[in-house]
């Protein structure tokens, strides 16, 4: 099975910078899938790979392919899954009100994001030809919600489940059946999708396939957003395998530049001391752009861990 590497982090702190790095080196010896679940996506132009128009996928060489989930696409794909279930289930009369409501549903936030879990969790559970599978995410708050989203589903789907036995024990005392729950198709399809929601949950907490890099920049907010975040996923217990200090500036002969870099200092310290338990990788401010910076990034990261011979 693939190991999955997610790159979180603040907006702008250089996560698709990063996670393309990692995604470049370790093509090099694997097979790779970059996959970007941000809405907002740059992947493809750090690859200088041209858009092409209701594209999703692209293969940028042998051993690299890349994904831009397609939130729209996903959401459509998922509410016509939605209502080929109903379909099976309700009556002609009760189907028609039920679309309406779906098609409404299909255009909330909510379900841009249900969807852009859902084929994070095909891709996580599909045994796939790749080695690694790296994901560059949105800032922070999206992607702590799509990781922690099982849990908070496992909970709402055992009340769910809870509830259709409630009313089948209730039916089948009024008709006097025996237990007759293994064919109610509701209660089938809420106890599949917990079980398939159980096994993401579980791969998720999985240090042997799954690690999180955290991407940071020595500065107050990005700090502190950091701070929370890996707090939020040491209580899922997520494995965290980097934190990266992103853009750390050079020794400078010029005031205003020595300036920032001592004021850097200070939080670079303060990382330094709250992550001491964790691995700690520092990147420093480069000049080169696209390639160039893939390649020295990539070297930087790789050197540290190869998750691979783990
Ligand atoms: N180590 C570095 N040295 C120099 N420039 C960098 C470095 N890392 C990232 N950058 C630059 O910083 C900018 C932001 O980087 P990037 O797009 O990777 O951030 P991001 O966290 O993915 O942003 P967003 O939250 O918008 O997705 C880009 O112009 C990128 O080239
Ligand atoms: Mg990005």
């Amino acid at each position: 099975m693939s190991k999955i590497i997610f790159v979180g982090g603040k907006g702008g702190v250089g996560k698709t910078t990063c996670a393309s790095s990692l995604a470049w080196k370790y093509s090099k010896k694997y097979k790779v899938l970059l996959v970007s679940t941000d809405p907002a996506h740059s992947t493809r132009d750090l690859f200088d790979i041209p858009f092409k128009k209701d594209e999703d996928f692209y293969v940028y060489s042998e051993n690299l392919d890349i994904l831009e989930i397609d939130g729209e696409k996903e959401s459509n794909i998922y509410i016509s899954k939605i209502k080929k279930q109903c379909c099976e289930m309700l009556s002609p009369v009760i189907l028609c009100e039920v679309e309406k409501q779906l098609d409404t549903a299909s255009i909330s936030p909510g379900a841009y994001e249900s969807a852009i879990f859902e084929k994070m969790s095909r891709l996580i559970l599909k045994n796939t030809e790749y080695d690694y599978i790296i994901f560059d995410t949105a800032p922070t708050g999206h992607t702590l919600r799509l990781i922690t989203f099982p849990t908070s589903m496992n909970t709402w789907m055992e009340s769910l489940i809870k509830k259709r036995k409630k009313i089948l024990m209730l039916k089948n005392m009024k008709f006097n059946k025996k237990n007759k729950f293994s064919h109610d198709s509701v209660l089938n399809i809420l106890e599949s999708r917990h079980s398939w929601i159980s096994d993401i949950s579980k791969v998720l907490m999985d240090p042997a396939r799954v690690s999180f890099n955290f991407v940071m920049n020595a500065e107050k907010l990005s700090f502190l957003e950091t701070k929370r975040a890996v707090k939020t996923l040491d209580e899922y217990g997520i494995n965290i395998d980097k934190i990266i200090i992103n853009r750390v500036l050079p020794d400078s002969s010029d005031p205003f530049w020595q300036g920032r870099k001592d004021k850097e200092k200070v939080f670079i310290d303060l990382i330094s001391e709250e992550f001491r338990e964790k691995n700690l990788t520092p990147i420093p401010y480069f000049l080169e752009e696209n390639t160039g910076i893939l390649e020295t990034i990539g070297n930087l990261l790789k050197q540290q861990r190869d998750v691979a011979s783990n």
